[in-house]
């Protein structure tokens, strides 16, 4: 009875984390390949943990469904949107909050930074640079979602960042566009998969010179 309580608090405490649209986001709806690196992951997270794909490949649900599970098993995760952090860094320099920030970032144990991408000032690259080192300084698990390769991490956001992230653990989350084809178990699946097929073998057609000739 007291377990069962205990588990709706956490339940109810890992839903306060997470953005609605990912309440439900679950590790459980993930494929096994998926799961090996996460779970080899979470052996060592201390080390960091990059999850990178193109836009709808799921990476932000996995981020959501990694933060629930850790708040189920009773860690202190904090989930937030890159942009929130930059923003809060913004509003840090004009009041002089810059540590009230770190604090909040960096007491929950886990860290997951959702949607990293280019286009900072300096002074955003630099925040994020000591929010990292912070974390990684005091043994912290860090999970960053970006559609960055490293390479244009290194180049086109900040190459100390870069530097950091390389020795990061990276998964990469390929397959289809989840928002244009949705998972689902339903019957709609069978008309998702044909309208792929299609669309796929129009572009390889494409690709190969195919259907160009007059
Ligand atoms: N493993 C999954 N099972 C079910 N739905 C998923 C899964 N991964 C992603 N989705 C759904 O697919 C859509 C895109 O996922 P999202 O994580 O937002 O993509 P990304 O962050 O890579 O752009 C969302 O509606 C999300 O709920
Ligand atoms: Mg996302």
């Amino acid at each position: 009875m007291v377990a069962d309580e205990c588990e709706c608090l956490l339940e109810r405490r890992a839903l306060r984390a997470l953005p609605e649209q990912y309440h439900q986001a679950s590790l459980s709806d993930f494929p096994e390949e998926t799961l090996r690196e996460i779970y080899a992951w979470a052996a060592d997270p201390r080390q960091g943990l990059v999850v990178f794909g193109l836009a709808g490949r799921g990476k932000t649900y996995l981020a959501a469904a990694i933060c629930r599970s850790m708040i189920l098993i009773r860690k202190r995760a904090l989930f937030r949107r890159a942009f929130q952090f930059f923003s809060e860094a913004r509003h840090a320099l004009s009041s002089s909050e810059e540590e009230t920030v770190f604090a909040n970032y960096t007491t929950p144990h886990y860290l997951l930074l959702d949607d990293l991408e280019i286009g900072h000032s300096d002074f955003e690259r630099r925040f994020l640079l000591e929010l990292i080192d912070r974390q990684l300084g005091h043994l912290r698990p860090t999970c960053i979602t970006t559609n960055l390769t490293l390479a244009q991490i290194g180049q086109q956001l900040d190459e100390r960042v870069g530097s950091r992230l390389s020795e990061f653990r990276w998964i990469h989350l390929d397959g289809p566009d989840l928002r244009q084809f949705p998972k689902t178990d339903s019957p709609m699946i069978i008309e998702i998969t044909d309208q792929m097929r299609t669309k796929v073998a129009g572009e390889i057609a494409e690709f190969c010179g195919v259907g160009a000739q007059p």
